[in-house]
């Protein structure tokens, strides 16, 4: 599946996010390279600090699923600027997936590319 596509889909699951008290809805699509992919979207909650992150649920749901050889993921949500994963979403993803590539987009699905272990200097690892 080519880059823009999986942008497209990330920005189209975001739709499904939960996110009643900021109003951002985030959308992940984690791709394999068997070509399956695992999507997540944020899942806020009145006490704030529950909420979870989007690429956190696909990266749960990827696992959950057996998906392994992850070799790329997109995130999108419905601002103009760049939608790039918090610091949280880095430290998990790092440990999972550290050559992973992300692509980072906005709501008209134009994006930037980073790769986790570059995102995340001087890392937290055991
Ligand atoms: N959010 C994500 O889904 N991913 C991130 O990497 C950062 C923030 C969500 C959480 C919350 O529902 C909303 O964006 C505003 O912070």
């Amino acid at each position: 599946m080519r880059d823009e596509e999986l942008v497209r889909l990330s920005l189209q699951f975001k739709e499904r996010a939960y996110a009643p008290y900021s109003g951002i809805k985030v959308g992940a699509v984690l791709l394999t390279a068997g070509g399956e992919v695992a999507f997540g979207v944020n899942v806020e909650n009145a006490s704030y600090g529950l909420t979870l992150c989007a690429e956190r649920g696909a990266v749960a749901r990827a696992i959950s699923e057996g998906l392994k050889d992850w070799v790329v993921m997109a995130v999108a949500w419905n601002r103009e600027d760049f939608c790039c994963p918090c610091g949280a979403c880095r430290q998990v993803l790092f440990e999972l997936a550290p050559d992973l590539r992300v692509l980072m987009a906005n709501c008209r699905g134009e994006y930037q590319e980073g790769v986790v272990r570059a995102l995340l200097p001087s890392a937290f690892h055991l």
